[in-house]
């Protein structure tokens, strides 16, 4: 919020002779709407601001005040009449979409109230570091609120959105996140300068999106054997597997209540999400069997990553073929959940720009493939291979 200090704070104590009580309020200007904007007590007569300003002092819960001056403009005098407001209905009723006269507030019956709220309503303040290739993807989340101004009313905004898990306030500018963000991003990633920080708030809770499975270069290859799928592998803000030990550790602690994101981004940036709901992994004496699953649509991908229930991970050292011939799915096409063989490579080879376009013959259903996602002008869905893949859980 930008208050503008105002000359008027040395009347007001001007108004005070010696020996009265000084006014404890810190009159500030601010850019609201003068026209009533809830229930403010209104003065009966006209006053003048001095006036007005001593009778908002001497109200514990007047935080602001606005004379109509409307029905003044007589000069010296300045008689208007006087209303009174509570913090609330200053910092939510008034707000950008009110030009014109200005109103006054008690800056620090304001900053308490706000102090207050934001407390009530489990407010965090986090700085957020996007990395150039989620700038996307977050934007995708962020509901900008052109009428709101002030960050309380921001709060406000996002209370009201089931949907609302926090907001960007960055000076005036308000806009609400509609899904969990992303736990790395609140952390600065090692040695990388190109990210976009935001200002972030969560609002009423603290949970966060942990990257399980993230490619997005080729920097590292996912053709490992059982012992690396087992504990994981790869740099948490990079290329990685958080490991099958922790999905199966992970799911089984909550298997009814919890929540998968996977995003997918095209080479020409276009991004599709959907939610997997309450996934169990089985032990690992199942060979880490995905045992349930529910799919949740949300922005175009389709149901790929699993090929049903009660399939064995796969590694070209362990796991059974499901195949009559015996074929082994994951020499061929790297790990995954096979059942002779997948539709989705979240554990592909990384192709690079433009081979991943239209992968050569060879490597068919080698790479970051997503068969149901793929474009249509390709031979078939399993010769694109993405730009980035992300799997996520909520914490
Ligand atoms: C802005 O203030 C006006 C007048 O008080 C109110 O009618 C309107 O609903 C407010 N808009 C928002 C987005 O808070
Ligand atoms: C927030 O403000 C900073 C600095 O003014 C700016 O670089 C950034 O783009 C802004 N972000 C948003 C989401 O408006
Ligand atoms: C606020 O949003 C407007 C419109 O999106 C943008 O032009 C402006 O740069 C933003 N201001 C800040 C400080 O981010
Ligand atoms: C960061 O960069 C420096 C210098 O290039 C290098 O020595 C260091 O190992 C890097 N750290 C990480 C975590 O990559
Ligand atoms: C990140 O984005 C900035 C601005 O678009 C660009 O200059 C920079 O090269 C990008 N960095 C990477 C690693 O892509
Ligand atoms: C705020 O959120 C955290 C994390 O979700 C939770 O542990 C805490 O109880 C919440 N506090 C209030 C006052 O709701
Ligand atoms: C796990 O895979 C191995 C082959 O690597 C197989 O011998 C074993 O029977 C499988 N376990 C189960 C429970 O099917
Ligand atoms: C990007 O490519 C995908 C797949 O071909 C297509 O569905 C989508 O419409 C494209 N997006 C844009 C902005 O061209
Ligand atoms: C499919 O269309 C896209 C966008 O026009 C193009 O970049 C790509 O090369 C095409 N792929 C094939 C196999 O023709």
């Amino acid at each position: 919020m930008k208050f503008l200090i105002l000359t008027f704070l040395s009347l007001v104590a001007l108004s005070y002779g010696s020996g009265c009580q000084q006014p404890s309020l810190k009159l500030t200007r601010f850019p609201g709407c003068p026209a009533d904007p809830g229930s403010g007590w209104r003065s009966l007569q006209p006053v003048t601001k001095q006036q007005c300003a001593m009778l908002c002092a001497k109200q514990s819960w007047c935080a602001a005040l606005s004379l109509d001056a409307a029905s003044t403009a007589d000069g010296i005098g300045q008689l208007g009449v006087c209303r009174l407001f509570t913090a609330e209905t200053a910092l939510l009723g008034w707000n950008s979409s009110c030009v014109g006269q200005s109103g006054l507030a008690s800056s620090d019956r304001l900053s308490s109230f706000q102090t207050e709220y934001l407390a009530a309503r489990n407010v965090t303040h986090k700085r957020v570091h996007i990395p150039n290739n989620s700038v996307k993807i977050f934007a995708a989340f962020l509901q900008h609120q052109p009428t709101v101004s002030s960050l309380i009313g921001c709060v406000a905004k996002c209370s009201e959105l089931p949907a609302c898990r926090g907001i960007v306030f960055n000076s005036s500018n308000c806009s609400l996140l509609t899904d969990y963000p992303l736990c790395r991003w609140f952390e600065q990633p090692p040695n990388t300068s190109e990210l976009a920080v935001y200002e972030f708030h969560t609002v009423g809770t603290q949970q966060c999106f942990e990257t399980v499975n993230l490619r997005v270069s080729d920097a590292l290859s996912f053709d490992r054997l059982w012992a690396e799928y087992k504990t994981g592998f790869g740099t948490y803000h990079g290329n990685y597997f958080a490991g099958l030990e922790w999905l199966h550790a992970r799911t089984s602690a909550q298997p009814s209540s919890n929540r998968f994101r996977v995003d997918l981004l095209y080479w020409n940036d276009t991004y599709i999400y959907a939610y997997y709901l309450n996934v169990l992994i089985l032990a690992e004496s199942t060979n880490y069997t995905v045992s349930e699953f529910t799919f949740e649509p949300a922005r175009g991908l389709h149901q790929d990553l699993f090929v049903g229930n009660n399939f064995q991970f796969q590694t070209r050292d362990r796991g059974l073929s499901t195949c009559s011939n015996g074929l082994n799915c994951a020499q061929r096409y790297q790990p995954q959940w096979h059942k002779c063989c997948h539709n989705s490579g979240p554990f592909g080879k990384y192709f690079n720009y433009p081979t991943a376009l239209n992968v050569p013959a060879a490597d068919r259903a080698r790479g970051i493939v997503w068969a149901s996602n793929a474009p249509n002008n390709i031979t078939d869905g399993h010769y694109y291979s993405f730009k980035q893949l992300e799997i996520l859980m909520l914490t």
